[in-house]
């Protein structure tokens, strides 16, 4: 991809070629941190907001900061703020809730309002629980809040999980969902894009056990990578 821009492209017209492959109720787990918003921005702009059946698409977040909704943090408020208030019904945006006591209970309730609206509580590999998940990958190699050696990147069982405070910035308490949750979709979708991405895309492509290397549809799992994330023997400038 030549620029952040083109790569932003790219997944949008990924989002709605998923869309249009399904003719019923769609799930789309949406990302936090700053690679997606640029994505975001489109779905909420023509020609894409017009080529998606609002009605019919369900927004969920893969992890959130345990912060207040008006914290500038909060990753589904970032997503609401830019696109998902102006386009999408209320009641088809599923926030993980933060205003509990604490992330387990907050992982708790979002694990539920998952199995109620997939329908049962066993994750078929046939019946994937989303359409979409949308990641992107963090300095260290995380993906959602699944950081290297936090033992929430081992979890089979839970579909969402509390995770004690991040490695990185922002250092704060987390939610997640684990890798059996975010692996049953149709299609994985990573972005990455910028210069500063370049140093763990190359641990990355080199094979190294991090959670982005561990993190697979049952699906599909695509990366879109602009040039200046590339390492420079890839083909970066
Ligand atoms: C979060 C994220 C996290 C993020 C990566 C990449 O809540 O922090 O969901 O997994 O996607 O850290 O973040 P950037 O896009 O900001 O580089």
């Amino acid at each position: 991809m030549a620029d952040a821009t083109a790569l932003a492209e790219a997944a949008a017209e990924r989002v709605l070629a998923l869309i249009a492959a399904n003719q019923g109720r769609i799930a789309i787990c949406l990302t936090g941190g700053s690679s997606p918003k640029r994505l975001y921005a489109l779905l909420g702009q023509e020609p894409y907001r017009s080529r998606i059946p609002w009605p019919r698409v369900h927004w969920f977040i893969g992890d959130e900061r345990f912060v207040p909704p008006s914290d500038p943090l909060h990753n589904m408020s970032m997503a609401r703020q830019t696109f998902l208030d102006q386009c999408a019904p209320a009641a088809n945006i599923h926030p993980i809730p933060t205003d509990g006591a604490n992330p387990d209970d907050a992982a708790h309730a979002y694990e539920q309002q998952l199995k109620s609206f997939y329908g049962t509580d066993r994750l078929d590999r046939a019946k994937p629980l989303f359409d979409l998940v949308l990641l992107g990958v963090g300095p260290d190699g995380h993906v959602a809040s699944l950081f290297p050696n936090y033992p929430a990147i081992d979890e089979q069982v839970r579909w969402v999980v509390g995770v004690a405070t991040a490695p990185v910035a922002p250092k704060v308490l987390r939610i997640s969902l684990t890798l059996p949750a975010l692996g049953s979709c149709r299609e994985m979708l990573f972005e990455v894009a910028g210069p500063d991405k370049r140093a763990i895309l190359t641990r990355v492509l080199a094979g190294e056990n991090l959670p982005a290397n561990r993190a697979h549809a049952t699906g599909e799992t695509v990366w879109l990578v602009d040039n200046s994330a590339l390492p420079e023997q890839a083909g970066g400038d």
